[in-house]
């Protein structure tokens, strides 16, 4: 049966039919609604349920869902924040260094202004080479331009992009930028800041804790950075600043033969108990963000995590397996964070 059903979309009243994917009822009415893939993948079209009846096709997350998969069951209402139309920019690789053994940061020099929310992604296609997916960010003194990206990529042996840092890809290399992409970005407000970050999952972490600090100084923050190398520990410096601004919880992890200042353990051994009204970002690998979001189901807190797609490197499946990441710097898979 169809049927035409009122929908309120951020305070708008449209009309749509019963059973329509929410994202193409909401643009076939004319409204630009954030999305990317359309295919459940990005999180970029996630949006919040007021109230009314809205399928969530098992998209569900607290009060929101992806319009790109949820269908309308019936009347609702519907918000999303706004955010930058999403554009494509040339550019201009423009310094390419070390910030660890396995990570590089790499500057791209755009053509003119680019706006992104902290914590959104990009799709960053070299020429030459397959798109990937990073998270700009900002230099460890916190400053960046607007009319270039910071990129921190994990360099992979066989990785299809990340090899060719420094190699193929020098600077002066051309750059294609689209977006910005993603849901889990900076937004002011009222409890708690948990920022959880492993490896190049700190690209949007620091791009986020950054942003906290200067608009909502006051805002209670807990930072918790791992890698498995403490060698790869590149955002030390950052966190010693963070520290210097007040707050009180940072903790540098890694894995391997720990160092001065650095915990044994994954990000998620040293967190404190999370609360109701915490709003946890995290970013980092694949089974870290899968714990981190668990325990935030269990005490009720607000997570946000863009999702990654993985993409090939030229090796095996256990390379690939190795190489995956959410999104950040990236290690190479693709998507919103992580790469290669
Ligand atoms: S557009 Fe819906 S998840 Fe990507």
């Amino acid at each position: 049966m169809t049927s035409q059903v009122p929908l309120v979309v951020n305070g708008k009243p449209i009309r749509v039919t019963r059973g329509e994917v929410l994202l193409e009822a909401v643009l076939g009415a004319g409204i630009a609604i954030p999305h990317d893939c359309s295919t459940g993948q990005c999180e970029t079209c996630r949006v919040r349920v007021y109230d009314g009846e809205i399928d969530a096709m098992g998209t569900q997350r607290g009060d929101t869902v992806l319009a790109c998969q949820a269908r309308v069951s019936g009347n609702a209402i519907i918000e999303f924040d706004a955010v930058p139309v999403p554009t494509k920019i040339a550019g201009r690789v423009s310094a390419i260094q070390p910030l660890s053994p396995d990570v590089l940061e790499v500057t791209v020099s755009l053509a003119r202004d680019f706006t992104y929310l902290p914590g959104q992604y990009v799709k960053c296609m070299f020429a030459g080479s397959p798109a990937r997916d990073y998270s700009p960010t900002l230099r460890s003194d916190g400053t960046a331009n607007s009319d270039e990206l910071i990129l921190q990529i994990r360099r992979i042996e066989t990785g299809v992009v990340s090899a060719q840092l420094g190699n193929r890809i020098a600077v002066g290399h051309k750059v294609s930028i689209h977006g910005p992409f993603g849901s889990a970005f900076h937004r002011p407000g009222e409890g708690r800041i948990v920022l959880v970050a492993a490896g190049t999952g700190w690209a949007p972490i620091w791009a986020i804790a950054r942003a906290s600090r200067y608009r909502e100084p006051r805002r209670e923050m807990v930072v918790v950075a791992g890698a498995r190398d403490p060698r790869n520990l590149y955002m030390r410096d950052a966190l010693a600043w963070l520290a210097g601004t007040g707050v009180g919880h940072v903790v540098a992890t890694a894995s391997g033969q720990v160092a001065e200042g650095v915990r044994a353990g994954r990000p998620t051994d040293h967190l404190p108990g999370l609360r109701d009204s915490d709003v946890v970002h995290v970013a980092g690998s694949p089974e870290m963000v899968a714990a981190v979001e668990q325990l935030c189901r269990e005490a009720g807190a607000t997570c946000h995590a863009d999702a990654f797609v993985a993409s090939p490197t030229r090796q095996s499946f256990k390379d690939k397996v190795f190489g995956l990441f959410f999104r950040g710097g990236s290690a190479e898979p693709s998507s919103p964070s992580a790469s290669s």
